[in-house]
């Protein structure tokens, strides 16, 4: 960085998350993420997310795809499970909703929103809750013992302040801080310099990340990756910012000459030189 000076989210992120695995740990200890979205057409947002909080060191990661039909991945996902997704026992899960979720998410939110031990809000769970003031207040009231990280794009996150997209992008770390306040939540605002914000605390702007980015399930590979830091016991704020942190270096190291996709990138989050996970 020039001049020395490393900006806060670098800091954390230089810091490792979870030193040593520790050899006594089991599947138990690294966390259950369960990924809630999939609709009808946009299955692959949830595996996206899913395949990224596996290799973000989740210990059990399950899928409640809303598309109702689930049977014909297991043989092709064998270290994911799936399950209904208003059967699966939400109380000590980290769980990430909205991936690909469209409109089938708005009627699981009031349930996810009561249970999730922690909770990643994306996509068509962010519209949803833009939409509904009653889930607004539901939001609000998991309060800080159980947290919640937004990570809108800039259009969700101006359909959630109400605002056009412009008055966002004008000044992202005010809108970011606001929507935190509003809600109650950490905010990931997404784009080129990605702000992460929450209330009582200073916002950071990411320095990581490039325009390779610009395409289409990379948001669902950040959600999935902040789902497993929440689930190693991460704090929100940590959480997101290493997370948004190693999301961009990755991209900031792919390979030249190669494109980067959502599904490689979701693969490549264990790659070796990752500081903030915890070792497998
Ligand atoms: N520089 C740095 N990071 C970038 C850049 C850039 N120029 N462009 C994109 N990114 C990063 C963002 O910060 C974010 O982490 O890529 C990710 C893109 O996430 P989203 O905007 O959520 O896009 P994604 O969900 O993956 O795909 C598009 O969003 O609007 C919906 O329905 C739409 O399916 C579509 C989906
Ligand atoms: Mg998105």
């Amino acid at each position: 960085v020039a001049g020395g000076i490393v900006p806060p989210v670098a800091r954390l992120a230089a810091e490792p998350a979870v030193e040593q695995r520790a050899h006594a740990s089991h599947k138990g200890s690294w966390g259950d993420v369960a990924v809630i979205g999939g609709a009808p057409g946009m299955r692959g947002a949830a595996l996206l997310a899913a395949t990224a909080a596996l290799h973000g060191g989740a210990g059990r990661v399950y899928v409640g795809l809303l598309d109702g039909d689930a049977g014909t991945l297991h043989g092709q996902q064998p270290d994911l499970m799936f399950r209904d997704p208003d059967r699966l026992d939400l109380d000590d899960m980290h769980v990430a909703c909205g991936c690909g979720g469209g409109d089938a998410v708005r009627a699981r939110l009031p349930r996810v929103l009561e249970a999730a031990a922690s909770l990643v809000l994306d996509a068509d769970a962010l519209n949803a809750i833009a939409a509904d003031p009653a889930l607004q207040e539901k939001l609000r009231d998991r309060g800080e013992g159980r947290p919640t990280v937004l990570t809108p794009h800039p259009l969700e996150a101006a359909r959630l302040l109400q605002v056009g997209v412009d008055d966002v992008q004008r000044d992202r770390l005010q809108a970011a801080r606001l929507l935190g306040e509003r809600l109650g939540c950490c905010v990931v605002l997404k784009g080129s310099g990605t702000v992460v914000a929450a209330p009582g605390a200073l916002p950071h702007v990411n320095p990581t990340g490039n325009a390779r980015l610009a395409v289409a399930g990379t948001g669902d590979v950040l959600a999935g990756m902040i789902a497993a830091r929440l689930a190693a016991g991460r704090p929100p704020l940590a959480a997101a910012c290493e997370a948004v942190f190693a999301h961009g270096r990755l991209a900031d190291r792919w390979p030249a000459g190669s494109h980067l996709t959502a599904a490689e990138l979701a693969r490549a989050v264990h790659l070796p030189g990752e500081v903030s996970l915890p070792p497998s």
